[in-house]
């Protein structure tokens, strides 16, 4: 059994993964459309990414006897005007989710949970990962996304990510 207030926080968290999933649907809809197919297909992994987070939160809850309880996903609301405030968003967004994984563990740190501690280690690395990688697409884009052969040239390298799933097993 896990405290209370910890499992409060880890529904919350599966929803927010699951939100992060929906945001990521939504670059990666928002480049397609654009015919920025790298960019879309560097997102609609991420999104696969989120589903896996939310799934392994889930896998942790179920293991200790918890009750997993899902609620509603916001729909993202997103008006992009130009090709670099997605990935932006996407930074800003990460930093969000690093604040809230550190909250859990702060929670359960404060209560000398050590198990809930001990399977967050995985998250904050990832987050690590995670704001680095979408930080590197804002670097490379100022460095070649205003001209359209350096554009292209971004777009293939996006292209070119495949799904790895999670190495965390619980
Ligand atoms: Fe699940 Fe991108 O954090």
């Amino acid at each position: 059994m896990l405290n209370k207030e910890i499992v409060a926080k880890i529904n919350k968290q599966i929803n927010f993964e699951l939100y992060s999933a929906y945001v990521y649907l939504d670059i990666s809809n928002y480049y397609a459309d654009q015919n920025l197919n790298g960019f879309a297909n560097w997102f609609k992994i991420q999104t696969q990414e989120e589903r896996d987070h939310a799934m392994l939160f889930m896998d942790y809850l179920l293991q200790n006897g918890e009750k997993i309880v899902l609620s509603d996903i916001k729909a993202p609301s997103f008006a992009f005007t130009d090709f670099r405030q997605p990935a932006m968003e996407a930074y800003e967004h990460e930093i969000k989710v690093t604040a809230s994984i550190h909250d859990i563990y702060g929670a359960a740190y404060e209560i000398k949970d050590f198990r809930t501690m001990q399977f967050l280690d995985w998250f904050v690395k990832e987050q690590s990962e995670e704001e680095k990688n979408t930080d590197e697409i804002i670097k490379r884009y100022d460095l070649f996304g205003n001209d359209a052969k350096g554009l292209y040239l971004l777009d293939s390298e996006l292209a070119a990510r495949v799904y790895t799933p999670p190495t965390l097993v619980i």
